[in-house]
């Protein structure tokens, strides 16, 4: 790690309120945090929702140095309780609905209550309390809606908001009550707007984790409309660094985009899971189209590299192959999730369905 790169302030005898840190991103997080800052105290609010899972926390459940609450951001009483009783100095959200499927297929509301109206709720109680130096609200690229496959265009931080899917359309509602929330009463906020992640951990609906689970179980790859739609990889791990520099650097208001310039495009994906596990293209399928399926995503990340001197370290060949190799030696934690929640992909459970009836 450059110089540049470290943290301006430390987390040790902090308190982190962590939204969310049962989840893929948010629970690397607490892992990356506690083993840099091995004096932070840490509170984890977390609803456990289908995709919060204990057992992605579950080295620290007799940690003195951590605390799981049970609880819904969009809860206004239950935040309230929470920052008075922790009185937090850093607060960092990852606690959102993520499925862009499941916001088509399943329903929008939970989006927009947990998207919007919780992070209303952190900001107000951010905002009540005063104890906060820094809060990171944690958001994504798909608020700036899609690139053209044939255009070298980036998203910047000065990108306009054009999301084109409800649960975009949910992040960029939160996304915008952060700025106001700074501008009109100096809460100290940073927001920032990563691309695809992957890693271990990852609920089994997005694409990666999904697609070798379908290995596993000896199944196709389902491909949605050409396949040719490109995504920006990022590990999470370098995500949760970027973030850790944002929370701890970042000057209120600021917003940062986060990519690892790794665009993909998803064919290109099913066939490295294919290799890993030495099948042939005999085992994609084209199924149908996404609603609303953005076409590319690339992310223009100099300003946090200028600012943080924040830059990805993990390579994608051996990250990724790391990530494959964690799901299939991690069976226990697959068929624990499978038995709470069941079906991963309503998307491809509709197409299944509908192939199954013909
Ligand atoms: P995830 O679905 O794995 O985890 C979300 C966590 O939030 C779960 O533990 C869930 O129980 C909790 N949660 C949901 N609703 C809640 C509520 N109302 N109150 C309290 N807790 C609640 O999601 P993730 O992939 O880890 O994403 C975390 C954040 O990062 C999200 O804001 C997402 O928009 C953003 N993001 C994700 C990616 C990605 O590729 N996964 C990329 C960029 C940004
Ligand atoms: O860009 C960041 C976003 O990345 C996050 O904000 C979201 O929370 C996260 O879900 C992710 O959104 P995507 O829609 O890009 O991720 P998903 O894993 O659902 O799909 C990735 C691509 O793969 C997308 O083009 C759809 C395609 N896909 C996905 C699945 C699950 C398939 O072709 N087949 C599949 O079975």
């Amino acid at each position: 790690m450059s110089t540049k790169q470290s943290a301006k302030r430390s987390l040790n005898g902090k308190v982190l309120l962590v939204c969310g840190g049962a989840g893929f991103i948010g629970s690397n997080f607490i892992h990356h945090i506690f083993e840099k800052y091995p004096k932070v105290r840490i509170i984890n609010f977390d609803k456990l929702t289908y995709s919060g899972n204990t057992d992605n926390v579950r080295d620290f459940v007799k940690d003195a140095r951590y605390t799981f609450v049970r609880g819904d951001i969009a809860d206004q009483k239950k935040v309230t309780a929470v920052f008075k009783k922790y009185q937090p100095d850093y607060v960092i959200n990852f606690a959102a609905e993520t499925h862009v499927d499941r916001s088509i297929h399943v329903g929008s509301l939970e989006f927009i209550n947990t998207n919007i109206v919780g992070v209303f709720n952190l900001l107000e109680a951010v905002k009540v309390g005063g104890t906060v130096q820094s809060f990171v609200q944690v958001s994504t690229d798909e608020v700036y809606g899609s690139l053209a496959l044939d255009s070298e265009d980036k998203f910047s931080e000065h990108t306009a908001f054009a999301p084109n899917v409800p649960y975009a359309a949910t992040k960029a509602g939160g996304d915008m009550l952060c700025r106001a929330y700074h501008n009109t009463w100096g809460v100290p906020v940073v927001v920032t707007h990563c691309s695809n992640n992957y890693g271990p951990r990852q609920y089994p609906e997005k694409l990666i984790p999904f697609f070798v689970l379908r290995m596993l179980e000896g199944k196709t790859l389902p491909l949605y409309g050409d396949g040719n739609h490109v995504r920006d990889w990022v590990y999470v791990l370098d995500h949760c660094k970027a973030l850790e520099l944002c929370l701890l650097n970042g000057k209120p208001g600021t917003v940062y985009n986060i990519g690892a310039d790794n665009e993909m495009n998803n064919r290109e994906i099913a066939d490295r899971i294919l290799k890993y596990f030495g099948k042939g293209k005999d085992m994609i399928e084209f199924v149908a189209e996404r609603p609303g399926h953005d076409r590319r995503y690339a992310i223009d990340a100099s300003l946090i590299m200028k600012d943080f001197g924040w830059k990805p370290e993990y390579l994608f060949d051996q990250a990724f192959a790391d990530t494959v190799k964690w799901y299939t030696q991690n069976r226990k934690w697959i068929e624990r999730v499978r038995r709470k929640t069941g079906v991963f992909n309503p998307h491809i459970d509709l197409w299944e369905g509908h192939k199954n009836k013909k």
